[in-house]
């Protein structure tokens, strides 16, 4: 399959989750991606895994300079890039009213100022008709309790999208934004909340999911690369939830 051929993806988060499988969907459509993640050992495996279609790049989103170093690296192996999938998130739980300061900076950082990071360092090396992706999250429109910080964030994050798609425009670039349900991905064992809490936490939301059954990393990847080709080239600035009905039950 060839659908992403002679064109250049560049996913944050890439290493692991719904990143690693965007990135295998999209190499197996033709196309040459550059991974990033945070952790050498990680993104050394990603790249491994994904063969020599991939580049896999050490860089923490929440450094501006980081992120413009492996930008630069990206357009030196690969030229102007046509695909980014804005991925690189984490999730840390806990009632909103009473999450520490610091667990606050950290998803603040890395779930908004990373995105901007990314943002702003593929914005001069993004090919005419160059298609965005940014990744919030169900939960930025649904109310869960003991993910609040964390919704704030994804909210956030479709703010910011939908203000890039007008933005943007006058360059031909389109800016969207995916919404997943819960799924399984590494993620869900990173809360770093109490075992109990967490547990009764996802166990509230599994059987409140009108699917019957969280998603798998592919599901999400199938809507990324849905939203990348040009064939969807007159969407710009939507959210598509991907969520087994989660937002509408
Ligand atoms: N799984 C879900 O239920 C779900 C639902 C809705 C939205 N999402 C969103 O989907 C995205 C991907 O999550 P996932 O579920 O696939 O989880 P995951 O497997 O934990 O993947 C997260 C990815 O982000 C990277 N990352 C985290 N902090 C980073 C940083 N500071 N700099 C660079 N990379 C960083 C991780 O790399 P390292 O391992 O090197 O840190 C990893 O590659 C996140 O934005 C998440 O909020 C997930």
């Amino acid at each position: 399959m060839t659908r992403f051929a002679e064109r250049t993806a560049f996913v944050t988060g890439g290493t692991t989750g719904i990143g690693f499988a965007t990135a295998q969907a999209l190499i197996a459509e033709g196309a040459r991606v550059v991974v990033t993640g945070q952790d050498a050992g990680r993104v050394a495996e990603a790249g491994r895994k994904l063969g020599n279609q991939a580049l896999a790049v050490t860089a923490d989103v929440t450094s501006a300079e980081a992120m413009e170093a492996a930008v630069a690296k990206a357009v030196a192996a690969f030229g102007t890039i046509d695909v980014v999938f804005a991925n690189a998130g984490i999730a840390l739980g806990g009632p909103a009213g009473d999450t520490p300061t610091d667990v606050v900076e950290r998803m603040l950082a890395t779930n908004i100022s990373g995105v901007l990071n990314t943002v702003r360092a593929v914005l001069p090396h993004l090919a005419e008709g160059a298609s965005v992706v940014l990744n919030a999250s169900s939960v930025a429109t649904k109310t869960v309790a003991g993910v609040g910080v964390y919704s704030a964030t994804k909210a956030a994050v479709l703010s910011l999208g939908k203000t890039l798609a007008v933005e943007l425009a006058p360059r031909g670039i389109r800016v969207n934004m995916v919404s997943p349900g819960m799924t399984e991905t590494p993620i869900l064992g990173k809360f770093g909340m109490p075992p109990e809490a967490q547990a009764a936490m996802l166990e509230g939301v599994k059987a409140a999911l009108p699917a019957g059954r969280v998603a798998q990393p592919d599901e999400i990847a199938g809507a990324v690369l849905f939203l990348s080709d040009r064939r969807s080239g007159y969407v710009t600035g939507s959210n598509l939830i991907i969520d087994g009905g989660q937002n509408v039950a």
